[in-house]
């Protein structure tokens, strides 16, 4: 599967090179993955009007920017307000082209009309993390990093995955590593993270990657920290991660105009799925059942896919590993 089995820092695979534990990682800040690709897909020009629902470091929002210039206008969002600081500095030159706003990219068929931005022609989802939230320590994104163990985008809601830990049973846990994960040892883990919760509960990122280390064999050869699958879990059911994308693209059926394009980089097996079955399942005319004569079912195509899956090149998978699990998806809103 294409799940963060590559992935050694349980990220989304679209960050910087470099390590969850060190200052190197937030020096080189994050890297925008198939930037080129994205712009070719996405195709904003001047007096476009464009969204960028995963803002992140800004890199794919400025790039966009500067493809619509001189007057193309497009909204950022994340659900890190920090992401929005950091957005508001990167993209401060380009004056009221960029309008940001701290949100959900599920509210977006509420947030974006409201922004001005009710019709647009261009839809941007980065799916996962950033390098920022990566190595801040204070937020358990990475394996060894000692802080609580939180891993929301968002920290004003929702519940911390240590509270998971904490509160879950044991067969709700490994049901959790199974589903989000596809861990083959969830049962396992889930146990011993239960049997030593009265003595010593999961607190931290560290703690939690040591004891999957002890719990689960290691295989000779083994690329990644037998934890990945686990914190990929953890971290889509905090932020409710599929729920959310599952939201997005339903919106993009209302906010793009015709002809205007949706563009996803997915980061493992399940977001790409969810991807691409939308956009398979709206490229689709009648959907009645094959032995209905005469289409009862009125369904009619509204989305046109712009072709086939792209990955990363060899050479930007060299200059950063951690896009060679990125997936690209486009598709164009078609009029009804
Ligand atoms: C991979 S990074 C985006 C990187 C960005 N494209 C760049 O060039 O720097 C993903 C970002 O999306 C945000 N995010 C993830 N899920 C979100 C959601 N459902 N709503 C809003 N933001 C989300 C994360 O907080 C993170 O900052």
């Amino acid at each position: 599967m294409g799940t963060n089995e590559e992935n050694p820092l349980g990220s989304n695979g679209s960050t910087a090179a470099g390590s969850s534990e060190g200052g190197a990682e937030q020096e080189a800040g994050h890297l925008p993955v198939m930037k080129d690709e994205v712009i070719v897909t996405l195709a904003p020009h001047s007096g476009s009007l464009q969204i960028d629902a995963t803002l992140g470091g800004a890199g794919h929002a400025e790039r966009i920017l500067e493809a619509s210039s001189p007057d193309g206008r497009l909204l950022g969002l994340d659900a890190d307000p920090a992401a929005v600081v950091r957005g508001s500095r990167r993209l401060a030159r380009f004056g009221d082209r960029a309008v940001l706003r701290q949100c959900n990219f599920r509210e977006l068929e509420e947030v974006a009309p409201a922004a001005g931005f009710g019709q647009v022609d261009g839809l941007f989802l980065d799916l996962g993390l950033s390098s920022y939230q990566l190595g801040d320590v204070e937020r358990g994104f990475g394996f060894r990093t000692g802080g609580r163990l939180d891993m929301r985008f968002d920290t004003s809601r929702g519940v911390p995955a240590a509270d998971l830990l904490a509160t879950m049973e044991a067969g709700e846990l490994a049901a959790l590593f199974r589903r989000y994960g596809e861990e083959p040892f969830a049962g396992r883990i889930a146990r011993t993270i239960v049997e030593r919760r009265p003595q010593s509960p999961v607190e931290t990122a560290e703690e939690l990657a040591a004891l999957v280390e002890k719990a689960v064999p290691t295989p000779k050869g083994r690329r990644t920290h037998p934890a990945t699958r686990v914190f990929q879990a953890l971290r889509i059911a905090v932020n409710d991660e599929l729920g959310s994308l599952e939201a997005g693209l339903a919106a993009s059926l209302v906010l793009l105009r015709p002809g205007g394009r949706l563009v996803v980089l997915s980061y493992h097996s399940l977001e790409d799925r969810i991807v691409k079955r939308f956009i398979a399942g709206e490229q689709r005319g009648c959907v009645c059942p094959v032995e209905v004569p005469i289409c009862v079912c009125g369904h009619k195509p509204r989305m046109r896919s712009l072709g086939k899956s792209q990955t990363p090149s060899a050479a930007e998978i060299h200059a950063n590993p951690r896009s060679r699990s990125a997936r690209l998806r486009g598709a164009e809103r078609v009029a009804a």
